[in-house]
């Protein structure tokens, strides 16, 4: 029996959502990791700190009293957003950063930027008051192939602002290309990266071959497995450029088995098991610790939370729920295709989300 003591993880990219969901889905979150960073892209998005300041209120509201957990926040830029509001977000402790979403390229994204150069004064800002921008980094143009938008959007977009303004501290979010691996390698200052446990486990055939699979849709949309490898190679290396960040991203079922399905993977459940077999698979057990609990704290200016979690690796699978109940309806948890052997030892179970599941 293998056993493994981390400190408690930090899911650097999370989608709670609002009401009913958020209330069903955050303990899963809550239970596993001691912060997270959430995304903004509610309807309407979060655009002020006044907005975050109620949404962190509500998730506070949500989490079970015998769980730790805290929501780092950040800001929907828009090409609204005001310098106050930024210099607002500086000032304010539970405030970790501003998410740029090109406009229409995911789920809620209709109010994000259309023109990059329009945002530059508050990008430069951003740089001055040392906020980090979290990039959604895919080009929306349709005449550019869905597989490529990532690296576009490196070559048009963010080689372009970075060279504009290199102070400017960036994490491109769940990175999916090789394209996107080797440009954060190749760049020696102020550019980090996330990485999904889906993009680790699965390439686009899980997606598409034998059959179209809605719950493996995800944006930026799954890739040919040589980018799965360089994702792997990266996450598991050890390098402090790159963290974890789930990009755990409800719908409801009926909402993505749907003849327009939406985009988004719902892993909270499970998502320490899958990663521990993707961090043994690849005999990197040893670098673990660093992608889930260190560098992520690092770039966001945090302590490495100082409490242990234990994973124990038995011969029995773990227990996931395949579903989460909400109302009439329900989430599919995400299958990453194979038994998950790791166990998170918990101090304690929180049997409400049990009882919860399906
Ligand atoms: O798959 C995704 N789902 N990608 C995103 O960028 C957004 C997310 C969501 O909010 O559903
Ligand atoms: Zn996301």
């Amino acid at each position: 029996m293998l056993k493994l003591a981390i400190n408690r993880p930090d899911d650097m990219h999370l989608h709670l959502r609002d009401g009913d969901i958020l209330k069903h889905v955050i303990n899963y979150s809550a239970r596993d990791y001691g912060r997270a960073i959430i995304m903004p892209n509610l309807v309407p998005p979060i655009t002020t700190v006044e907005m975050a300041m109620a949404y962190r209120n509500r998730i506070l509201d949500a989490i079970d009293p015998n769980l730790a957990f805290d929501p780092l926040m950040t800001l929907y830029l828009t090409e609204h957003t005001t310098i106050r509001t930024l210099q607002m977000a500086a000032d304010t402790p539970f405030m970790f950063g501003v998410k740029l979403y090109p406009a229409g390229a995911t789920t809620n994204s209709d109010s994000g930027v259309m023109d990059i150069w329009r945002v530059i004064p508050l990008l430069e800002r951003m740089a001055a008051l040392d906020i980090p921008l979290l990039v959604h980094g895919e080009v929306v143009d349709p005449a550019i192939d869905i597989f490529d938008r990532e690296a576009v959007f490196i070559d048009k977009v963010l080689d372009p602002v970075r060279r504009e303004i290199p102070d400017l501290r960036i994490v491109l979010e769940h990175v999916t290309t090789k394209d996107g691996i080797d440009y954060v390698y190749a760049s020696n200052k102020n550019l980090y990266a996330t990485l999904t446990i889906h993009h680790l486990i699965l390439n686009r055939n899980a997606l598409l071959a034998g059959g179209i699979r809605p719950h493996y849709y995800c944006l930026p949309v799954l890739k040919r497995e040589i980018h799965r490898r360089a994702l792997r190679r990266a996450a598991t290396s050890g390098d402090q450029r790159f963290f974890l960040g789930t990009d755990s991203a409800p719908h409801l079922s009926h909402m993505k088995e749907n003849a327009c399905g939406c985009a988004g993977v719902f892993s909270a459940a499970n998502s320490l098991g899958c990663l521990a077999t993707v961090f043994e698979e690849e005999k990197a057990l040893e670098h673990l610790n660093s992608f889930t609990s260190v560098n992520g704290a690092f770039f966001y200016g945090l302590k490495v939370n100082p409490d242990k979690t234990h994973l124990v690796r038995k011969s029995e699978p773990a227990h996931f729920p395949k579903k989460v109940a909400i109302g009439q309806h329900d989430i599919t948890v995400f299958d990453p295709g194979f038994p998950i052997f790791w166990h998170i030892d918990r101090n304690r179970d929180v049997f409400e989300i049990e009882n919860n599941s399906l």
